[in-house]
């Protein structure tokens, strides 16, 4: 019943809102957003039988962090998206405070979700459920209900299944908060999907030398990439330095070598994945054709949501453009997937003194640059981009205070290629050695704007705009 007052709600919400959320001027031309509501994670990522699904922690009732349901897009070139029924909504007495966050496999020839039941008590305290559920006939998921409730020695902070398969098992990795507030992931085995057994813990504050490293770590993914294990990590608690952990919460990776027989996960250090504002909570698959595919959430929880300017339009957040992912000397690269050079329109070219340089429009563009030097480029007003020959900084004004804010990349810089769209940019460093992911809000019809004394040599392409 409650799931069924939920949906009937989301539907009039859909309906009361969308024709404002469309009116939007920041509405992305070629981003994912939700119709209305709140978007966070992307949820389930895969590609089947030809068609990707991607899912997404959704709140179809308001611009808060409620009622969290799964979305659901597919695509047959990850630019057209097409909506589908929204597959989870939370109601169930082992969801009852929302489908959270999760993974998706084919089990049987069909998709099977991953996801984690919230439950949360009148008395402040809540539990979690990893919970199942199936896809039927129509295109939705019958939930089976959960499959492994809280392990023991852990707080009720223990979530987002991210399950694979691996010679003749199902593993499962879990974000988790211990008693001791240590924040931990947790290896899991099934042979059925249905039965799980914890075989340890692989990563997290005190383990393999990493000393604290946080209270809680969420959203993880682990995943072999050119004969090395990535675990991808989001933990909660670092302190902020000078120039990075600069976000509320941080995305990150780990790489090195997994032993699934002794739960054990020799690795190196953590790197953060994204220098921008706003990057969290990424998602990879495994893609038919082999790439590895990701899509990161351009929000970061508990920041700056109170001043964003599509409140007022009744929505929030995007996600990343998909990205494919290679590791050069240990490092991951993410670089925009090669599908979106499908929407470059007409392209130009320009070479010169920086200062010199006319404006380009980026509405919904993409850029490349390559600097013989140093060189600040302005972005409609509302951010610049800045590499004084040893470190690249982004500037924009904080959304409630109004003061500046940076985030910094620190290395020689040789190429950049940046997508602009109407409410974000994505800027990929050196072919995607770093990446720099942010909203922003210009005016209408920004231009971008380059100065300095520096040589440069720049392409650019407006993009076709292909999401409502
Ligand atoms: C990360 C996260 C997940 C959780 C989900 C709830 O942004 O907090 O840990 O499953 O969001 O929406």
């Amino acid at each position: 019943m409650e799931e069924l007052n939920l949906m009937k709600q989301a539907v009039q919400a859909l309906m009361d809102g969308m024709p404002l959320a469309l009116r939007d001027p920041h509405r992305p031309a070629w981003h994912l957003a939700p119709s209305v509501g709140l978007l966070n994670d992307p949820n389930g990522f895969i590609q089947h039988k030809g068609v990707y699904h991607l899912f997404y922690q959704w709140n179809p009732l308001g611009c808060d962090h409620r009622n969290k349901c799964w979305g659901h897009w597919q695509s047959t070139d990850l630019l057209n998206w097409q909506h589908q029924p929204v597959a989870l909504v939370p109601g169930a007495c082992y969801d009852s405070h929302g489908c959270y966050s999760g993974s998706a496999v084919v089990a049987d020839g069909k998709i099977m979700l991953a996801y984690t039941g919230n439950v949360k008590y009148p008395d402040g305290s809540r539990t979690a459920y990893q919970c199942l559920a199936l896809e039927n006939e129509l295109g939705g998921y019958d939930k089976l209900g959960p499959v492994l409730p809280l392990p023991e020695g852990y707080s009720g902070h223990v979530r987002d299944p991210k399950v694979w398969r691996h010679q003749d098992s199902w593993y499962m990795v879990l974000g988790a908060r211990d008693l001791q507030d240590r924040g931990k992931v947790l290896l899991l085995r099934s042979t059925d999907l249905r039965s799980w057994q914890l075989l340890g813990e692989i990563a997290g504050t005190q383990l393999n030398g990493m000393g604290d490293f946080g209270y809680m770590w969420e959203c993880p993914d682990l995943f072999t990439l050119a004969g090395t294990e990535v675990l991808i990590c989001c933990p909660q608690g670092l302190a902020a330095q000078a120039e990075r952990y600069l976000n509320v919460y941080q995305a990150g990776y780990l790489t090195g070598k997994l032993d699934y027989r002794q739960a054990s996960f020799e690795h190196g250090e953590f790197h953060e994945l994204d220098a921008g504002f706003e990057f969290y909570a990424p998602q990879t698959t495994l893609a038919e054709d082999g790439r590895r595919l990701l899509v990161g959430w351009m929000g970061v929880p508990e920041q700056d949501e109170t001043c964003h300017p599509t409140l007022q339009y009744g929505w929030i957040h995007t996600m990343t453009c998909p990205r494919e992912l290679s590791l050069h000397n240990g490092k991951l690269y993410q670089q925009p997937a090669r599908e979106l050079q499908r929407l470059r329109g007409e392209g130009s070219q320009w070479q010169g003194i920086a200062d010199n340089a006319p404006g380009w429009p980026v509405d919904s563009a993409e850029v490349l640059l390559t600097p013989n030097g140093p060189f600040s480029a302005d972005f409609g007003d509302a951010m610049t981009l800045s590499w004084d020959g040893a470190l690249l900084r982004l500037t924009r004004n904080n959304l409630c205070t109004g003061q500046p804010e940076h985030r910094y990349w620190r290395g020689e810089v040789t190429h950049l290629q940046m997508l602009f769209d109407s409410s974000s940019v994505e800027i990929f460093i050196n072919h995607g050695e770093g990446v720099m992911s942010s909203r922003y809000f210009p005016g209408p019809q920004p231009l971008l704007r380059l100065n300095g004394e520096t040589q440069l040599a720049l392409e650019h392409w407006p993009l076709t705009p292909c999401m409502l």
